[in-house]
C-alpha cells in the first residue's frame, strides 16, 4: 500500500509539472485530490486495516495529500503571475502580430548608374572619378573655351569664391562630367576607355526637364584609328541594351567646343508616344546625350599628338532614361523627397 501511495505521488509531481494552463491545474487536481481520486479513496479504506497498518499508512497518505495541495497552490500562483506579466502594460505582449518595417531601397538615380556603368563596364570600360568642386582650367580652358569664349554661356555656372594662385583659374561646380576627360588623359596614355559618373550643377532656372542639379555619364576613348563610326556604334549598342529594340533613337549634329564633329542623340518619347508634350517640349524626342570626336586641340593641352591618337567623347543626363523608361513627366520629381514617388522604384 505504501509502495503504492509513494508511485501515485511520483506520477501526479510529474504531470503537475507540465501544467500550463489553470484549466488543466483543475483537471489535475480532479483527477489527484478530488472526490473520486485514489488517493482520497485509499484514506476512506484505512478502516480495512489493522490499527498499526492504518496509522502508518494513513501518515503517509496524509502526508502526500498535503505536498500535493501544496504543489497545486504554487502551480496556480505561477500561472497567476506569468498571465499578469502578459497582460501588464509595461510588459511586451508577445502574443501581438509584429510591426512590418519598411525596406529602404536605391534612389532611382542610383539604380539606372548602377546599369548605365554595368553596361559600359562590360563593353569594356572603366570607371573613373572626378571632383565636383573644379578648377575653371578643367571645365572649360582645357576643354577648347578659354576665358571670354562664347561657348560658356552654354554652361550657366555656379562660381565658387578661391583665392588659391594654381594657375587653373577660380573654382565652380562643375557644369559637367566632361573635366573628368582631361583629368585621366593627362594622367593616362592612349589606349583609354573610361566613363565618369557624377554630379553636375548648373545656374539655370528648373522645368521639367531641367534641374540645378543633375547627374551625368561621361564616355571617352582614345586609341589609334577611332572614328565616328565607333562612336556611333558605342552609343546605338549602349541605347540598344538600355531600351531594347523598340525605341527609336536619332542622332543629328550639334556643336561643343571640345569636340569636333560634334552631335547629340535623342530617344522617342515615351510620355507622348511622339505627339509632342512637355517632357519632349512637343518635338517627340527628347535629347539624353551630346557627343562628338575629340577636339585635336584638346588632345594637345593634354600631350597626345592628334596626328597618331584619336578619341571619341559623350556625356549623357542620367535622370532623363528613367523618364523616359517609366514615362515620368517631371525630372524635379527625383529629389523632391517624396517617398510616394521614391517607392516606387
Ligand atoms: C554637356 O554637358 C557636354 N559636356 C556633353 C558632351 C560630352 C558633349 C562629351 C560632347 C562630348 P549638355 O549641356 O548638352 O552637354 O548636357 C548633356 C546632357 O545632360 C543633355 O543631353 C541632357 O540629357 C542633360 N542635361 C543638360 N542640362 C540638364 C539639366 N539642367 N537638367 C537635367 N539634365 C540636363
Amino acid at each position: 500500500m505504501l509502495d503504492k501511495i509513494d508511485q501515485l505521488s511520483s506520477q501526479a509531481f510529474d504531470e503537475l509539472n507540465g501544467v500550463t494552463s489553470q484549466s488543466e491545474l483543475e483537471a489535475w487536481r480532479i483527477r489527484y485530490l478530488g472526490r473520486k481520486s485514489e488517493l482520497v479513496q485509499t484514506l476512506r479504506s484505512l478502516s480495512t486495516l489493522s490499527i498499526e497498518e492504518r496509522r502508518v499508512v494513513g501518515a503517509r497518505a496524509n502526508q502526500v495529500k498535503n505536498s500535493l495541495e501544496k504543489g497545486a497552490e504554487e502551480k496556480l500562483l505561477s500561472l497567476e503571475q506569468s498571465l499578469s506579466q502578459l497582460t501588464s502594460p509595461e510588459k511586451i505582449d508577445i502574443t501581438l502580430p509584429g510591426k512590418k518595417i519598411p525596406l529602404g531601397r536605391l534612389h532611382p538615380t542610383s539604380q539606372i548608374l548602377e546599369e548605365i556603368c554595368s553596361i559600359f563596364n562590360n563593353m569594356g570600360f572603366q570607371v573613373a572619378e572626378g571632383p565636383e568642386a573644379e578648377w575653371e582650367y578643367y571645365n572649360f580652358e582645357a576643354l577648347n573655351m578659354p576665358e571670354g569664349h562664347p561657348a560658356r554661356d552654354m554652361f550657366a555656372t555656379i562660381w565658387m569664391d578661391s583665392n588659391a594662385d594654381t594657375g587653373k583659374g577660380s573654382m565652380l561646380l562643375r557644369t559637367h562630367t566632361s573635366p573628368v576627360q582631361i583629368r585621366v588623359m593627362e594622367d593616362t596614355k592612349p589606349p583609354i576607355r573610361i566613363i565618369a559618373p557624377g554630379r553636375v550643377y548648373r545656374y539655370e532656372a528648373t522645368d521639367a526637364t531641367h534641374e540645378w542639379m543633375f547627374h551625368q555619364v561621361e564616355g571617352l576613348a582614345v586609341d589609334k584609328n577611332i572614328t565616328l563610326a565607333d562612336l556611333k556604334g558605342t552609343l546605338f549598342e549602349f541605347a540598344r541594351r538600355l531600351f531594347g529594340m523598340d525605341r527609336k533613337f536619332r542622332f543629328r549634329c550639334d556643336y561643343f567646343p571640345f569636340v569636333e564633329p560634334g552631335g547629340e542623340l535623342a530617344i522617342d518619347c515615351i510620355v507622348c508616344k511622339g505627339a509632342g508634350c512637355r517632357v519632349c517640349g512637343n518635338s517627340g524626342w527628347l535629347e539624353v546625350l551630346g557627343c562628338g570626336m575629340v577636339h585635336p586641340d584638346v588632345l594637345r593641352y593634354v600631350d597626345i599628338d592628334p596626328e597618331v591618337y584619336s578619341g571619341f567623347a559623350f556625356g549623357m543626363g542620367v535622370e532623363r532614361f528613367p523618364m523616359l523608361r517609366y514615362g515620368i513627366e517631371d525630372i524635379r520629381l527625383f529629389y523632391s523627397n517624396d517617398l510616394r514617388f521614391l517607392g516606387q522604384f
